[in-house]
């Protein structure tokens, strides 16, 4: 059997294969940002469809200036952990792990909250949209730290099999340890070590708060998407994943791209082998560093590349976001002998009607 079929542990969890859907903002939820009737039976569908480790779409953990997109799911506060609640159910009741994403906007606050500004570690204009953030204050870092722990425990709460920080696509973690976006002097930025500090802080305090054994996964961007001194590196992005391994993260999921640099996280017009699977080697490089389980994410579409990746330790588990949208049906599919997915990477799926594959 294929070896994206057979079971792999996550810390204290198994995950009955190696595929994972990549959080993948729906769109649907509810006007208050709680989970939705069709948020429940889009999860219960990817589960039911054998999907072994599904991750939410990020849901923010700071209101309003964490929100990152329209119609976008919140955990900013308790009222939101029934839903979660209903959502790990849905999803557990097939056999499978539900892991929800949570993260900070950072310098990419929701299109719709034009009446604010963003808030970020440097003040570095978004030359995309024309936005320029707000330079955090001291308090502002303490207070986002805290955001992202009670936003960890309510996972708990709410009975997930774990949750995943969202360290990737230009969102506020991300911001902190590019020195692209991280201008700062003071001990949250410079050094690899400082840029990386407000990470540590929140895993260290997560982990005491939830105990060893829940899984604390993350998204890492292993790229702002332009190469040179000025952006993120790969020995910045290696010494970062040690450094979480040591203070306690059970996976690592790796993945590239901010906004302002389009296109880099969800590559368009994949056609051919060699398109697919661009963070391969950033990701080759994380899982040749550390012992815990890598993940790779970015234009996975035909089972043969799937299977080089996990055969030759590029990573030991496979995501994918923008297929699942075309084929909730996909991983079934796969095992009976279909080679490639049908997504043709056209991102109409960026849609705020709703999730859907909106292909011409
Ligand atoms: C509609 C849509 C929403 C997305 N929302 C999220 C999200 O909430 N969190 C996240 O980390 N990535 C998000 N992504 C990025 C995907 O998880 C993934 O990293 C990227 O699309 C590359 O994988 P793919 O080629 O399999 O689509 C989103 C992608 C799409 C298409």
């Amino acid at each position: 059997m294929s070896i994206l079929f057979q079971p792999i542990t996550i810390g204290s969890m198994t995950v009955k294969n190696r595929f994972v859907r990549s959080a993948t903002n729906d769109y649907l939820t509810n006007p208050d940002g709680s989970i939705s009737e069709p948020e429940l039976a889009l999860y219960e569908e990817l589960a039911k469809q054998q999907v072994g480790l599904v991750i939410s779409g990020h849901a923010y953990v700071q209101h309003p200036l964490g929100c990152g997109s329209v119609k976008q799911n919140g955990i900013y506060n308790d009222s939101f952990i029934d839903g979660y609640r209903q959502l790990a159910e849905v999803v557990q009741r097939h056999g499978s792990k539900l892991i929800v994403q949570i993260s900070h906007a950072g310098r990419q606050l929701a299109p719709d909250k034009k009446d604010l500004q963003p808030i970020a570690p440097s003040a570095v204009t978004d030359a995309s949209i024309g936005v320029t953030p707000r330079a955090m204050t001291e308090e502002e870092i303490i207070e986002m730290i805290e955001a992202f722990v009670q936003a960890l425990v309510r996972t708990k709460q709410a009975g997930c099999d774990g949750v995943q920080i969202h360290i990737a696509h230009g969102y506020g973690l991300s911001n902190f340890i590019s020195p692209y976006t991280n201008r700062r002097t003071d001990k949250w930025g410079g050094s690899i070590e400082n840029r990386t500090r407000i990470l540590r802080e929140i895993v260290v305090r997560g982990r005491q708060a939830v105990g060893t054994d829940y899984p604390i996964l993350v998204k890492l961007n292993s790229t702002d998407g332009k190469t040179g001194p000025e952006y993120l590196s790969l020995e910045d992005v290696v010494y970062t994943a040690k450094m979480l391994e040591a203070v306690g993260v059970s996976a690592i999921e790796v993945s590239g791209g901010i906004r302002e640099f389009k296109n880099t996280m969800s590559a368009v017009g994949i056609k051919e082998a060699k398109q697919e699977a661009y963070f391969a080697e950033a990701c080759k490089a994380v899982k040749a560093s550390v012992k815990i389980p890598v993940i790779l994410v970015g234009g996975l579409r035909s089972l043969a590349v799937m299977e080089k990746v996990v055969e030759e330790q590029i990573a030991d588990m496979v995501a994918l976001s923008r297929p699942f949208i075309k084929e909730p049906d996909l991983v079934v599919k796969l095992k009976d002998g279909q080679e490639k997915v049908g997504c043709v990477s056209c991102n109409a799926c960026f849609n705020p009607q709703g999730l859907a594959c909106y292909a011409k």
